[in-house]
């Protein structure tokens, strides 16, 4: 089949998303200015360049009281955040932090998980999460709308420093089977990542 994204494609669901498929999930706690806390996944994530580190975020629509979702609003204001990676065993206190809710409240007690300190920035961290990126903002980018009152936006961060649990390392290296990635595919579905291969490129024996 074939179809313009601005016409009906005929199927169930929109397919787009399950196209785009596995994307990883950032979990982004950040401030707001008076210091409340706030979290809540995106899985318009990515890394975008590694030197220095690059992440992007796609915020789309606005929070239920009207403005920017929260983690927009506290990122352009305040500047920092972390991104939490979200693994298999996580997948339930990530979903309960993605809920509707007003502003004041925060997430983390939400979920019952529990805040830690991070190093370079204010936002705490997700104990829980088995790696952590501490981000500072770069800058916002307004993508296309087709709808006046739904706002696209990528933000842009970079990352300042990088927490990894021992508990993922195996000589060294981050192991796959021991971190299990949870990764969000179309429609309700998700993936976790259990085993890996490796391939080398041309020239690279
Ligand atoms: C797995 C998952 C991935 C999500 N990815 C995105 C995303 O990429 N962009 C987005 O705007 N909302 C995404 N959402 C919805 C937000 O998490 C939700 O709107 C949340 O309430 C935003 O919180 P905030 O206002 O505290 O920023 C996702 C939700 C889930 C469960």
């Amino acid at each position: 089949m074939f179809y313009k994204p601005s016409e009906p494609h005929g199927l169930r669901h929109n397919p787009f998303k399950a196209l785009i498929a596995p994307r990883p999930i950032g979990w982004i706690s950040s401030l707001d200015e008076e210091g409340g806390v706030n979290l809540a996944p995106f899985s318009f994530f990515n890394a975008m360049a590694d030197n220095p580190p690059i992440v992007a975020l796609g915020i789309n629509g606005n929070h239920p009281e009207g403005g920017a979702k929260d983690t927009l609003r506290n990122i352009e204001r305040t500047g920092e955040f972390v991104c939490n990676m979200v693994t298999y065993n996580l997948r339930d206190g990530m979903n309960a932090t993605s809920a509707l809710v007003p502003r004041a409240v925060n997430e983390f007690e939400l979920a019952g998980l529990t805040p830690t300190p991070s190093e370079l920035v204010k936002p705490p961290r997700v104990l829980e999460s088995s790696a952590h990126l501490e981000c500072v903002y770069w800058k916002t980018l307004d993508l296309p709308s087709n709808d006046p009152n739904h706002k696209n936006s990528m933000l842009l961060g970079e990352v300042i420093g990088i927490h990894i649990s021992d508990d993922i390392l195996t000589d060294g290296m981050v192991d796959m089977t021991k971190y299990q990635p949870l990764a969000r595919l179309g429609y309700m579905d998700y993936c976790y990542v259990n085993n890996a291969f490796s391939l080398n490129r041309p020239g690279e024996d």
